[in-house]
C-alpha cells in the first residue's frame, strides 16, 4: 500500500481538492487497490469540518467525487507515510518541525514541484481570495504529475 498524505492549513480548502482529485485519477487508473489517500490540515480551525463550499462547488463541476472532514496532522502519520505533500512552503516548515526526529524531509514534497505547467511554487490560498478555479487547475496539473512520478518510481 502506497500512502500520500496532502498537507494545507485548515484542510478545507486545498488539501481535500487534491485528496479528491488524486483518488478520482487514481480510480480511473484501476490503482485505488494499492493506494491510501488522504489529507490534512496543520491547523485545527475547521476539525470535523466538510470542505469550504468553494472546493465542493468545482469538484462538482468537474464532477470529482469528494468524502470526509478535517482533521489536523499529527507526528504519528510523519514516521509512516511515503508521500507527504504540502500545498506551500508554510506547511512543508510546520511538516518539519512537527516531524523533527522522524526525518519527513526525503518524503516530505511541495505539490507544485510535481506540476509541469506551474509557474508558482506554492498553491495559493483560496480561502482569502476566493480563486477556486486558478487552485483547482494548479492542483490537476500538480496531481497528475505526482501520480506520474509516484507509478515511475513504484514501478506501477
Ligand atoms: P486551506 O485554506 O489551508 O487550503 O484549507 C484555509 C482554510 C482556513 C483558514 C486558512 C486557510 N483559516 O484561517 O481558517
Amino acid at each position: 500500500m502506497i500512502s500520500v498524505l496532502f498537507v494545507c492549513l485548515g484542510n478545507i480548502c486545498r488539501s481535500p481538492m487534491d485528496e479528491a482529485v488524486v483518488k478520482d485519477l487514481v480510480a480511473k487508473a484501476g490503482l485505488s487497490a494499492q493506494f491510501h489517500i488522504d489529507s490534512v490540515g496543520t491547523s485545527d480551525y475547521h476539525i470535523g469540518q466538510p470542505p469550504h463550499w468553494g472546493t465542493q462547488r468545482i469538484l462538482s463541476t468537474y464532477g470529482v467525487p469528494w468524502e470526509g472532514a478535517a482533521r489536523q496532522l499529527t507526528r504519528a502519520e510523519l514516521s509512516h507515510t511515503d508521500y507527504i505533500i504540502a500545498m506551500d512552503r508554510s506547511n512543508l516548515a510546520d511538516i518539519q518541525e512537527l516531524g523533527r526526529g522522524l526525518s519527513p524531509e526525503g518524503r516530505a514534497f511541495l505539490l507544485l514541484d510535481f506540476a509541469k505547467g506551474a509557474k508558482l511554487r506554492d498553491v495559493p490560498d483560496p480561502y482569502y481570495n476566493d480563486n477556486f478555479e486558478e487552485v483547482y487547475h494548479l492542483v490537476l496539473d500538480g496531481c497528475r504529475g505526482l501520480l506520474a512520478h509516484i507509478r515511475r518510481e513504484k514501478g506501477l
